[in-house]
């Protein structure tokens, strides 16, 4: 089988273990099994040093470019996640345009694309991944790239007229002109895209490919890891308090002060889980050099000091709260023995966190998941307790009619949930694509 090139701004290590792996190395992992793959993308490093780095293990090679400590602050804390994050996740009113950033943005594409150009083979598939990388594919056809070019779009594509605030939106849409295939995570993002694009006369074909997970797999570590150290530590340390749990990257999409507010909201109202229950949020820091993510972060301190200060008994502490980031494994294990997990971003792509929560549950006693209806994952989730995570009274209600939901209830809605994640099965995801882009009318020119 012919090449696969996987192009994406972060890259995980070469040689992590599949317990380890995150969501979107699993699933792709399992699609290349059998497959040479080169994977090109930013080192995570600063330098000035302008080569690629390449490392091999497997049948797996990397190729990874340093940024310099200017691009990295204008293309990726300013364009990326200054404008694109905020307006891609509909809150146009966080997003801040500067036209500096914006071309930094499109000169580390080009120097992706140059840097990538000499690695290609004529029968390489190209699969670029993510909003860092819209122009891309449309610099590599103009370096003469013919080779077949996927483009999957990780988070949600906002309706035309919110997206059409970004100064010279048309031309980022133009761009995608050269992909032959774009995946999406919704029905929903997959309208806007193509609409949007159709704004401009560009008809690239626009797919639906919900991510997925390797649900038995998950299940597997998730099993392993309550019976490890630091799982029985844990477990310890709750007393038979039944345990509420989020885990997200600490940011504003994920919709974390009307989370909390929400618990606050629960301990107020139904005083009865008062002392019965414990909240661990896992959040650990990210994108921390951008302003809105700092402000974030004081935000919710302040909150998690307020909340325990109001309802903390001498021995009962209701919220654990923390900024550190917390071993996959380790996490896994955690999510197994939950029995109300919290999934309420304001607006995300699909969100793994919901499918591995399903994954990780115990049969004989599922606990159960709240899930935003502005979650990808909400469209797959159909035994979820589903909220609009913009209102703590309806997450306060939810947490109260989860926690006191009957197990044979639990177990229906748990049943279906899980049946429909280990159907999609480990690959079904990328492979899907993989073959709807082999399928796909060229872009290619000449
Ligand atoms: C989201 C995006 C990814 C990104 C990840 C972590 O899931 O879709 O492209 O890699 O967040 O964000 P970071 O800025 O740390 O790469």
């Amino acid at each position: 089988m012919a090449r696969l090139v996987i192009v994406s701004n972060r890259v995980p290590p070469l040689r992590e273990s599949g317990a380890a792996a995150g969501g979107l190395t699993v699933a792709l992992q399992e699609a290349v099994k059998r497959r040479e793959l080169l994977w090109f993308g930013w080192s995570g490093e600063s330098s000035d040093s302008k080569e690629p780095r390449m490392s091999s293990a497997g049948n797996t090679t990397h190729a990874l470019l340093d940024l310099t400590t200017a691009e990295h602050r204008l293309y990726y804390s300013g364009f990326c996640n200054g404008m694109l994050w905020p307006l891609l996740h509909y809150r146009f009113g966080l997003a801040q345009f500067r036209r500096t950033e914006e071309e930094a943005w499109r000169a580390v594409n080009r120097r992706f694309a140059e840097a990538l150009i000499p690695l290609l083979r004529e029968d390489d598939t190209i699969w670029i991944h993510d909003f860092h990388l819209f122009p891309l594919a449309a610099i590599l056809r103009e370096l003469g790239a013919k080779q077949r070019i996927g483009f999957f779009l990780h988070v949600p594509f906002p309706p035309p007229a919110v997206f059409a605030a970004l100064p010279r939106a048309e031309a980022l849409l133009k761009d995608l002109a050269a992909i032959d295939l774009i995946g999406v995570q919704t029905d929903e993002d997959a309208r806007h895209l193509a609409e949007a694009m159709q704004q401009q006369g560009v008809d690239t074909p626009v797919g639906v490919f919900p991510v997925g997970i390797h649900a038995e797999g998950f299940a597997r570590i998730a099993e392993a890891a309550v019976g490890r150290k630091d799982g029985i530590r844990f477990q310890e340390s709750l007393s038979g308090r039944r345990l509420i749990f989020g885990v997200d990257r600490l940011d504003y999409s994920k919709g974390l002060p009307q989370r909390l507010a929400g618990y606050a909201d629960l301990l107020k109202r139904f005083p009865q889980h008062r002392g019965k229950v414990t909240f661990l949020q896992v959040a650990p820091i990210s994108r921390g050099e951008v302003s809105h993510y700092r402000m974030l972060r004081r935000e919710l301190d302040e909150m998690v000091g307020r909340i325990n200060g109001e309802f903390a008994e001498v021995d009962w502490v209701p919220l654990r709260w923390t900024t550190r980031p917390v071993q996959r494994r380790t996490l896994a294990g955690f999510l197994r023995i939950t029995r109300v997990a919290l999934v309420t971003p304001l607006r995300d792509g699909m969100n793994l966190v919901a499918k591995e929560f399903v994954a990780a549950q115990p049969p004989e006693d599922p606990g159960v998941l709240i899930l935003s209806r502005f979650a990808g994952a909400a469209h797959e989730l159909e035994g979820a307790v589903k909220v609009n995570p913009n209102d703590p009274d309806e997450i306060a209600e939810a947490l109260d009619l989860a926690l006191t939901m009957p197990l044979a209830e639990r177990k229906a809605r748990w049943r279906q949930d899980f049946d429909r994640l280990v159907e999609a099965g480990p690959s079904g995801w990328s492979r899907a694509f993989l073959a709807d882009l082999n399928r796909a009318e060229f872009a290619a020119p000449g």
